[in-house]
């Protein structure tokens, strides 16, 4: 089963799947980074392993792009269990994860996807399913209505949102193999995924050119296979046989993307704050309403990087833009101004 509402979410994880499928990690040996949530897992798998169990049930959290379904699939196949894949927004009705349940095979992986955007009545029917295997289902309404109890094989269920606060206590706490953070990458680890990802492409790419994507990566393997694979495109129209730092440079000037990584939008939603809002604070939705860009999105994808290079700050009144970002854009900020005089 596939999510039905590819819209609501970032474009960037639609493009070019095929290639994104191999250029991704298929086992821990060419996994990079996450050292610890590696070092975890791996005692955690060979421990299920040795007693011929299926792990536990695991929770992934952290920002879009970091490769929560990423680290799902090298568990799978860590594990030698096949995984079905779903995601909040697809499971609907209590039916449609009955359906996904009951049809999994012994030691099977159910990965769901956005579990933030699950509906309380599923949780709830994931609760038993978890806890003890049981799939309560309620048939008929009023005073004829009977719960009816099913044994669902073993299975380990791995969940990934980018929020893990909108998830219930409940639902989190059976999350028995535990809950782990995926952090933003160092530069240098972004740095070797390109370097891997290059050579899955067959494209010739120096140091410091891997290095110059790397840096406008926003810690974020997703951006950096994305910028690499524009600038082999450029490469390859413009017929050079490697990525030098000169291509790299030429392919994000075309793209937009500054020095420090960001896109139109990123600066589109800084300069709004600005602009239009004396600096801020603003709420996200008349953000939202200013820069025609989807609150979800503003809250997911764009403002964690903005946050994490200081441009931006949630107060409890709405976002406000730092003294960085006027630096950043090249205005003059009148608040210094005015500490100054
Ligand atoms: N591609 C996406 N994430 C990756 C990772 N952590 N290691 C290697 N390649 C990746």
């Amino acid at each position: 089963m596939t999510t039905s509402k590819k819209e609501q979410l970032p474009e960037d994880r639609y493009e070019d799947r095929s290639l994104d499928v191999a250029l991704r990690p298929k086992a821990w040996d060419e996994y990079i980074g996450q050292k610890n949530i590696k070092k975890n897992l791996k005692i955690l798998i060979d421990a299920a392993g040795e007693r011929k169990e299926p792990i536990e049930h695991l929770l992934f959290y952290g920002p879009a792009g970091l490769g929560k379904t990423t680290l799902a699939h090298v568990v799978a196949k860590e594990t030698n269990a096949s995984m079905k894949i779903s995601s909040g927004p697809a499971i609907e009705k209590v039916g449609d994860l009955a359906s996904v349940l009951t049809n999994l095979a012994p030691g099977e992986i159910l990965f769901i996807d956005e579990a933030h955007r699950l509906n309380k009545s599923i949780e709830e029917i994931l609760y038993p399913a978890m806890e003890s295997r049981s799939l309560n289902i309620i048939i008929g309404k009023g005073a004829s209505a009977r719960t009816i109890q099913l044994e669902l094989p073993p299975f380990t269920l791995i969940a990934a949102t980018t929020k893990i606060a909108a998830l219930s206590a409940p639902l989190r706490s059976r999350f028995s193999g535990g809950t782990f953070k995926l952090e933003p990458y160092e530069t240098k680890e972004i740095e070797k995924i390109i370097e891997r990802s290059a050579i899955i492409l067959g494209v010739k790419i120096d140091d410091e050119a891997a290095q110059k994507i790397a840096e406008r990566s926003r810690f974020t393997p997703r951006v950096a296979n994305r910028l690499l694979k524009r600038c082999r495109d450029f490469a390859q129209i413009n017929k050079h046989k490697v990525i030098s730092q000169d291509i790299v440079e030429q392919t994000l000037q075309l793209l937009e993307i500054d020095e420090k990584g960001l896109e139109n939008t990123d600066r589109n939603i800084i300069l709004t704050i600005i602009k239009k809002f004396s600096g801020g604070p603003v709420g996200l939705q008349t953000l939202s309403a200013a820069t025609s860009e989807d609150s979800a999105t503003i809250e997911d994808v764009y403002e964690p990087y903005l946050i994490k290079l200081g441009f931006i700050e949630r107060t409890p009144r709405g976002r406000k833009a730092t003294p960085h970002a006027y630096e950043h854009l090249n205005i003059t900020n009148p608040g210094q101004q005015n500490t100054l005089l």
